[in-house]
């Protein structure tokens, strides 16, 4: 069973969100997990406001969050956004300090004008710390919340089935998240062929070296299909995916740093799916992107896949152009326009051996972001 802490972010004494956080909490302990909770308000307010880690309540909290297995972070909704005390107390956590982590978000409101808050305001920070999975979360009208003297508290139907079902969705994602919770395996690092200064590292979800690989698809994403589009999405596929034995996450690095990375899973039993295809934009126009599809390939092949598919969204004309470049068929149409077709699918067959050769010599293509979703 797992730990979660719970991270309460309102400040009011008599508190909504407190409620909403108990009636959640009483189901996570119902499912057999433990409940730590970290109510922020309770904190000593100087130490608090000057991000003092030194102060043993505040250290004691944050080395909760660092020892959980998952998270579930709650906040009135003030000014359309979160708690500014919420936001003291994220500021002052390590900045991947939810990485390994499934996040559930909640957040309570007076008014259904800003429902949008939990996935506009909060969202985007704790992916930025790192968590592995967040969830669907959920904006509870305040008016939804009855708290009666002895403490009990009843949810208004039409909040209660949608909250019971991200809580039901969040523990899920946790069982699915706990092969991250054993011992990571020795990390894989060889050289690439024809470049002493590359190598390809075999890396986990969570790991530094993925860091700049997973900031920066999310800004790509957006800034090409905006913040609420299936594009946007990098949660959408548990990380667990990517995993061996049906699923790996490599970077190339160069001299230490992460110029280009990627990841495959399991599609069906011979097929692999390649997802989070990236070329760092420092380093786009050297062959990177080609590299780092013929090393996915080999990974592909070495888990016993005879196949990659792969999808791309409509407005990565470059990755399109890699994919081409790199020997992948094209399942649509390429003579018409992108954005009626949607995503656009790609398949190549794996020969063992075949392909490598690409290393030696790869073309310019034109580098690429974003690819692979
Ligand atoms: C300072 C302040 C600002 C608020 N701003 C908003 C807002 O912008 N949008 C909204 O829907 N509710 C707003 N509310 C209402 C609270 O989000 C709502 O009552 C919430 O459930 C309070 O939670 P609490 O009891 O934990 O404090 C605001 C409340 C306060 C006190």
């Amino acid at each position: 069973m797992s730990t979660i802490v719970t991270i309460a972010g309102s400040p009011s004494v008599n508190s909504s969100t407190d409620a909403l956080l108990s009636y959640v909490s009483r189901r996570i302990t119902g499912a057999g997990h433990t409940v730590l909770p970290v109510v922020i308000r309770d904190l000593p307010a100087q130490a608090l406001l000057s991000a003092d880690v030194n102060d043993s309540a505040i250290a004691e909290a944050v080395e909760a969050v660092d020892a959980a297995d998952a998270v579930v972070v709650v906040s009135p909704v003030y000014k359309a956004a979160y708690s500014g005390l919420l936001k003291v107390f994220l500021d002052l956590l390590p900045q991947r300090a939810f990485r390994g982590k499934a996040v559930l978000p909640l957040v309570t409101g007076g008014s259904p004008a800003h429902v949008l808050a939990v996935d506009y305001a909060l969202r985007p920070v704790l992916t930025s710390l790192g968590a592995d999975h967040v969830g669907q979360g959920w904006f509870v009208l305040s008016s939804h919340i009855r708290v009666y003297p002895d403490g009990g508290v009843l949810i208004d139907p039409a909040s209660a089935g949608p909250v019971a079902e991200v809580t039901e969705n969040f523990l899920a994602a946790l069982a699915r998240h706990s092969p991250v919770q054993l011992p990571p395996g020795p990390r894989r690092v060889s050289p690439v062929a024809g470049d002493p200064d590359l190598s390809v590292l075999y890396v986990e979800p969570g790991d530094p070296e993925l860091a700049p690989l997973l900031d920066d698809l999310s800004v790509e994403y957006t800034t090409r299909y905006g913040r609420v589009s299936a594009y946007t999405q990098l949660t959408e596929v548990p990380v667990t995916d990517f995993l061996p034995p049906d699923g790996a996450f490599l970077v190339l690095t160069e001299n230490g740093e992460t110029v280009a990375g990627g990841a495959i899973r399991r599609y069906d039993d011979a097929t692999a799916e390649v997802k989070r295809v990236w070329t760092s934009s420092r380093h786009r126009r050297r062959g990177l992107g080609r590299r780092l599809m013929a090393e996915l390939e080999r990974a592909a092949l070495d888990l016993g896949y005879r196949r990659i598919h792969l999808t791309t969204g409509p407005r990565q004309p470059e990755a399109t152009k890699l994919y081409l470049a790199s020997g992948y068929q094209a399942r649509f149409d390429v003579t018409a326009d992108p954005e009626t077709i949607g995503p656009l699918a790609f398949a190549k067959e794996l020969v063992p051996g075949a392909g490598l050769a690409d290393w030696e010599q790869p073309e310019r293509e034109p580098e690429t972001v974003g690819a692979g979703r």
